[in-house]
């Protein structure tokens, strides 16, 4: 595709509307989205910027369960608020959408309808857990039971949300409903299946041959790995009563699977910006001269490059032209995560800078900014509180807003407050090389954004700012103010230098008004300019400005952050994290172990029925090898301030001492089990608790009343000794 097609449909991933979405969510997909759809409205370009809520699939009516609601008063809360959050941090969408609509339900059921009627799905039996108290089939994310990977009692059938490891239902020990808490049985159910199989070729050809250079290493690199593992066919439906109905008289109680029907969401709130703009919305995915992007995180891939694509085919629309899809942005050290409260919410942003009485939508910008200097555009990234605050401090506050304060105040000063002539015959090498610098950037920065290097492009365009800020300090006009007479020639260099730095500012303007369109504004009000002069023809211009037009006074762009800022937010990711595991770790203890990464676990279901737990199913002995299983000898035991649960124990592994917190202080007084030998799983991934990391875990036995034991050697033996 050339770059200059007809118009452009630039979708962002629909956001589950089943909870606040955080920072990791908007560098993933909305920002990167925004900053592109609004570079291509100022190159005038026909575009459509569509996103809305994704409201269908289990993870809803399991938000309504946690709760205690419904699953549509689950959805119009956080469409609303997702949508709000988007608006403060301006996210320009031309439509956010919702797949509750009726349009969508339409949209979505003449999709599959048209599908189903040329044989391009596949029907089959299968056998899949039922419930039989709940008198249910059960989505993967009702069914939860003991991750293989790493123990966690709390792993859902679809994912390990301790581990990150893709699961199915199969593959969880001790699975059991979370309707009845029973454990499911099979039973034989139809559903409606898109062979993937069976377009195997056209993915090879499309992805791996068209776009092997065009599309990112990483997003090829997913698609050959999922392409060579081997397609399968993949059911679009399921047994559920939250969803798209399946359009077809024998189909009673099923819906849509909700990633069958999620991206024709971005069809159906096509329709709705027709109908609501009264353009002819049927073009952006039906003619060729469309270009297609989709903006998603890297989790998103296979639903983006393989399954939609395939079901676009078959449906006669466009494919899309790229899937620029990030990495992840990782939180101060951590995988940002919902369930473990690791995480900065859009929201909590939007409240403790932008709407405090210091803040304002700048801050809005401060945090784009900074989101798009860390883009994972290529591995996943990581966000701090300090990086955000050097970030912002010493490049927004530094070298762009003080260039342009910098400018405003001397042009008063030395200027009248008006734009000062030009004297070209006055030139010298450093006022070339601004013009130079002004005339070459936009050139720059529009490559790298028709690349997805947003980075890197933003990056261009500070660096236009730093470069003027040493032009300045260069010609350095209240030097010349000060020092050399007042004369015609030496106002003429005066003159040249502010004219330049105008001219620089208005530059700016136009090139970070895809990056940070709030200061893009703030910078048109200072200079009383409307906003065409943001269209991108007009950047690499030296006469914006005319000479003689008076501008307002300075005003600061940005504000400094604060340390203390800093360290509250740190303090507060802490506290909340803390929190939610010291909470987790309150509940009683599993039937393996307690504390470390298993302190989340809930009771068996058996235990908490007072009985014996069945045997798990059989694991391999490669799995059983991954376990560093120890004897150790608690040398020291104390309580956790404000934790009632938690002990914190010195344990002697023979050659290192470690620590691990432990939720069994209901049960055991710390002075009763200095001495003791207890069995340590030592290879466990540190984890915090109240504060402290906590090094493993220690192997506890339960009995069905509740009570614990320590697993430990019949007699004492080496601290340090394998158990195997
Ligand atoms: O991962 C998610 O948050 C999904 N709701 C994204 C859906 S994107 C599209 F297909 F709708
Ligand atoms: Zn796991």
């Amino acid at each position: 595709m050339t770059n200059s097609p007809k118009r452009y449909l630039i979708t962002a991933a629909l956001p589950y509307a089943n909870g606040l979405k955080h920072i990791g969510h908007l560098a993933g997909a909305y920002l990167p989205a925004d900053i592109y759809v609004r570079y291509l409205r100022a190159q005038k370009r026909d575009v459509a910027f569509i996103c809305g809520s994704d409201e269908h699939g289990t993870a809803i009516p399991i938000q309504a369960m946690k709760e205690g609601t419904t699953p549509r008063a689950i959805i119009d809360k956080y469409h609303e608020l997702i949508r709000q959050n988007f608006a403060d941090l301006g996210i320009s969408f031309d439509i956010y959408h919702r797949t509750s609509e009726p349009l969508h339900h339409e949209t979505a059921q003449e999709f599959f309808t048209y599908l189903n009627s040329r044989g391009d799905l596949e029907v089959k039996e299968s056998e899949q857990y039922y419930d039989e108290e709940a008198k249910t089939f059960l989505a993967d994310r009702y069914i939860v039971g003991t991750c293989p990977v790493c123990g966690n009692t709390r792993a859902y059938g679809d994912q390990c949300e301790n581990c990150g490891t893709s699961l199915s239902p199969e593959m969880l020990l001790h699975p059991h409903s979370t309707l009845s808490g029973k454990p499911p049985v099979k039973r034989s159910t139809r559903h409606w299946y898109l062979p993937l199989d069976k377009h195997e070729d056209f993915l090879r050809e499309w992805i791996l041959k068209e776009h092997k250079d065009d599309w990112r290493a990483t997003v090829i690199g997913q698609c050959k790995s999922w392409i060579d593992g081997g397609l399968q066919p993949r059911a679009v439906t399921r047994d559920l009563d939250w969803g798209v109905k399946v359009p077809l008289p024998d189909a009673e109680g099923k819906v849509l699977y909700v990633w069958f029907d999620a991206p024709i969401g971005y069809i159906s709130a096509t329709r709705q910006w027709g109908l609501n703009t009264g353009k002819d919305w049927r073009p952006y995915w039906y003619d060729k001269d469309t270009k297609l992007v989709h903006f998603i995180g890297k989790d998103n891939i296979v639903f983006h490059c393989i399954i939609f694509p395939i079901m676009l085919k078959l449906h006669g629309n466009i494919l899309p032209d790229n899937v620029p899809a990030n990495e992840f942005m990782n939180l101060e050290g951590d995988k940002m995560s919902t369930s473990r409260n690791w995480k900065l919410e859009m929201e909590d942003y939007i409240n403790d800078f932008i709407k405090k009485d210091n803040g304002g939508p700048q801050l809005a910008d401060s945090l784009r900014y900074y989101l798009t200097t860390i883009s994972p555009e290529t591995k996943d990234s990581e966000f701090t509180w300090k990086g955000f605050q050097d970030a912002n401090n010493s490049e927004l506050v530094s070298k762009f807003g003080n260039f342009v304060n910098r400018t405003f105040v001397l042009m008063h000063k030395l200027c009248n407050g008006k734009v000062p002539p030009l004297h070209p015959d006055r030139f010298d090498d450093a006022d070339r090389e601004i013009i130079a610098a002004i005339e070459a950037t936009p050139a720059k920065v529009e490559k790298l954004l028709e690349e997805y290097r947003f980075r890197d492009a933003q990056f261009e365009v500070i660096m236009l700012s730093d470069l003027a800020n040493k032009y300045m300090q260069k010609k350095e006009p209240w030097i010349v103010v000060r020092t050399l007479e007042e004369t015609p020639e030496n106002q003429q260099l005066i003159d040249n230098c502010l004219h330049l730095c105008l001219q620089v500012t208005a530059n700016l303007a136009i090139l970070i008004n895809p990056f940070l369109p709030f200061t893009a504004r703030k910078m048109l009000h200072l200079m009383k300019v409307v906003e065409k002069m943001l269209d991108w023809e007009n950047a690499g211009k030296l006469k914006l400005l005319s000479v003689g037009y008076s501008l307002r006074a300075p005003e600061l762009l940005f504000r400094k952050i604060e340390d203390a800022e800093v360290k509250e937010q740190i303090g507060k990711l802490q506290a909340a994290s803390e929190a939610r595991i010291a909470d987790a770790v309150g509940e009683p203890a599993g039937a393996v172990g307690t504390a470390g990464a298993l302190a989340g676990n809930p009771p068996s279901p058996e235990a908490a029925a007072g009985k014996e737990a069945a045997v798990k199913p059989a694991i391999g002995y490669d799995d059983f090898a991954k376990l560093d299983l120890r004897v150790g000898t608690i040398v020291t035991a104390e309580k956790v301030e404000k934790a009632d649960k938690l002990l914190k124990l010195g344990i002697d592994l023979g050659s290192e001492q470690r620590t691990i917190v432990s939720g069994i202080a209901l049960h055991f007084k710390p002075e009763e089990i200095v001495g003791r030998q207890v069995v340590v799983v030592a290879n466990l991934s540190p984890r915090k608790m109240r504060g402290i990391e906590s090094n493993g875990m220690i192997l506890m036995a339960e009995d069905p009343s509740g009570k614990l034991y320590f697993v430990q050697p019949g007699e004492k033996i080496q601290p340090g000794s394998g158990v195997s």
